[in-house]
């Protein structure tokens, strides 16, 4: 059900971010870093001490992340474009799986990594260049 709801929404939105890898330093330096490149940095880098507490077993997903998550479509992206109700549907799917994830005891490991497949399927359609850099986040 939710692959099949997830497949409607690959629709022909294929807007790439003005933050990929490829468009590298000088675009950097005449656009400043979006807040919404901002949020994800500080996420990319939350979603790893996270991953490091569920392998320990001393810890899982936060409130505090939940947030930031929440926060994805209010913040402000590098092209208008990317506000949109495809986007605001890939933000819900993933908020909806980090809060399953917060009330599971058991399978937080699968938890984590479904998490991660969330900020891929948005990363597909709205901006492919980090995908491998997120990949890593996943607990083999
Ligand atoms: C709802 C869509 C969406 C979700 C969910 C999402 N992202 Fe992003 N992410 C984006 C967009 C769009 C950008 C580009 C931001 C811009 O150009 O303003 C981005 C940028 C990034 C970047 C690049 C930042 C830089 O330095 O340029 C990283 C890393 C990243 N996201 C990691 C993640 C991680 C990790 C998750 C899951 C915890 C996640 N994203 C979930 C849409 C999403």
């Amino acid at each position: 059900m939710l692959r099949i709801f997830i497949g409607c929404l690959l629709v022909p939105f294929f807007i790439s971010c003005s933050s990929s890898q490829q468009e590298g330093i000088i675009s950097n330096k005449l656009n400043k870093d979006s807040e919404l490149t901002l949020l994800m940095r500080k996420m990319y880098n939350d979603a790893d001490t996270i991953k490091q507490h569920i392998k320990a077993g001393t810890g899982t997903i936060t409130e505090e992340f939940i947030k930031e998550l929440a926060y994805i479509h209010n913040a402000t992206p590098s092209d208008p474009k990317l506000s949109n109700p495809t986007f605001t549907a890939f933000n819900n799917l993933i908020l909806t799986e980090a809060k399953t994830l917060q009330t599971s005891s058991e399978n937080k490991v699968e938890g984590f990594n479904e998490l991660v497949n969330r900020c891929i399927d948005c990363h597909k359609t709205f901006c492919p260049g980090p995908i491998t850099r997120i990949k890593k986040l996943k607990i083999n």
